[in-house]
């Protein structure tokens, strides 16, 4: 959950010297930014450095991290003659780097560390695409849902196939697991999510899980959905600070893990109730039949990284007792 990133000196170091861009797209320096936490912190996973957006331009839609303002798409899509023109591209035809930086970092790894792999859902990719970069209401997004479903159903099924093999290709150079981030689905009623979005998602998971590694279904939000998205797959259902872990895991049964679900603001609490909400997790999480601690949504660029450190460390201690 942006494991890396500004809130650590040695990443923004590197950002004084290269867009974020170009750190993706050079596999030696994606490499040097996932290992950062894993030298740092010990984190039990490395999490490839990437991000959701990169399938976007070879699919046809450019667009740039501007400052301040996060991604802006150069041409945002908005109608059917826009949708039809965007490819359905094979991730080597495009991607190619982000595989490349998975074969290095598992070199790096050594067999010691676990490499996550990810890429965005359907329809948090839409958001962006349609929007032309982040949204409070996905107004442009429903109204083409609501409206043009032929559209939405071309654009959903063709996000959904890239994403499909992407994954795939990840896990063939070399990740461990992956991790689906349907971040913004949790501003989608359950009807919704079950009409528009569930059938492509499930195209991606269903697929995916045959490849044999965990598969982390996440979205913010979406304690609602949980049902539905257990059943548009995946074998780790993330779940967000809002909804405790023993509730989403009485939703959930005991055939899935939990991912969470610490709020990233506590990092900034007093040690002591930052220790306590730890603690809490942990033993919310216990009827779990498998949980990742992590915290519930990304990290915030002003956080102290010792803790960071302190959490790792006592996720560490505390489950070593158990
Ligand atoms: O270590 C890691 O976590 C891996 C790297 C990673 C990044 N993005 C790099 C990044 C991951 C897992 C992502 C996922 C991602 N990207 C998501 C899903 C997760 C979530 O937050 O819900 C989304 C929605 C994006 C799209 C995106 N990328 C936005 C909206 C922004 C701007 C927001 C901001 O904080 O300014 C980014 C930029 C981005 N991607 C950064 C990082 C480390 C910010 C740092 C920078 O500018 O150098």
């Amino acid at each position: 959950m942006r494991q890396a990133g500004r809130y650590m000196p040695e990443y923004r170091a590197l950002r004084a010297k290269y867009t974020l861009l170009e750190l993706c797209k050079n596999p030696e320096l994606a490499t040097q930014v996932t290992l950062q936490p894993v030298n740092a912190h010990h984190v039990d996973a490395a999490i490839l450095f990437a991000d959701i957006l990169l399938p976007l331009e070879p699919m046809g839609a450019p667009f740039e991290f501007a400052k301040g303002e996060g991604p802006v798409i150069h041409e945002p899509v908005r109608d059917r003659a826009a949708v039809e023109r965007l490819r359905v591209i094979e991730p080597e035809d495009g991607l190619g780097y982000v595989l490349d930086a998975i074969k290095m970092i598992r070199k790096e790894l050594d067999g010691k560390t676990p490499l996550i792999g990810f890429a965005g859902a359907p329809f948090t990719l839409a958001s962006y695409l349609i929007e032309g970069g982040k949204s409070s209401n996905y107004a442009l997004t429903k109204r083409m849902m609501y409206n043009e479903p032929e559209t939405w159903n071309l654009l959903m099924s063709k996000f959904s196939e890239v994403v499909r093999r992407y994954l795939h290709a990840q896990i063939k150079a070399g990740a461990n697991a992956v991790q689906l981030f349907d971040s913004w689905v949790g501003s989608l009623s359950v009807t919704d999510y079950e009409q528009f979005i569930l059938p492509h998602v499930s195209h991606i998971l269903k697929d995916v899980e045959k490849a044999g590694v965990p598969v982390i279904h996440f979205g913010v939000h979406s304690a609602s959905l949980l049902a539905l998205q257990k059943r548009a797959g995946g074998t780790v259902l993330g779940v967000d600070w809002t909804t405790p872990l023993d509730h989403a895991i009485d939703i959930l049964g005991k055939d899935v893990a939990v991912q969470g679900n610490l709020d990233p603001l506590l990092l900034g609490a007093p040690r002591e109730l930052l220790t306590a909400r730890v603690d809490d997790i942990l033993r919310r999480a216990k009827g779990a039949s498998g949980h990742i601690f992590n915290l519930g949504h990304g990290i915030l660029p002003d956080t102290d990284p010792d803790a960071v450190k302190f959490v790792v460390d006592l996720v560490h201690e505390r489950t070593k007792q158990a």
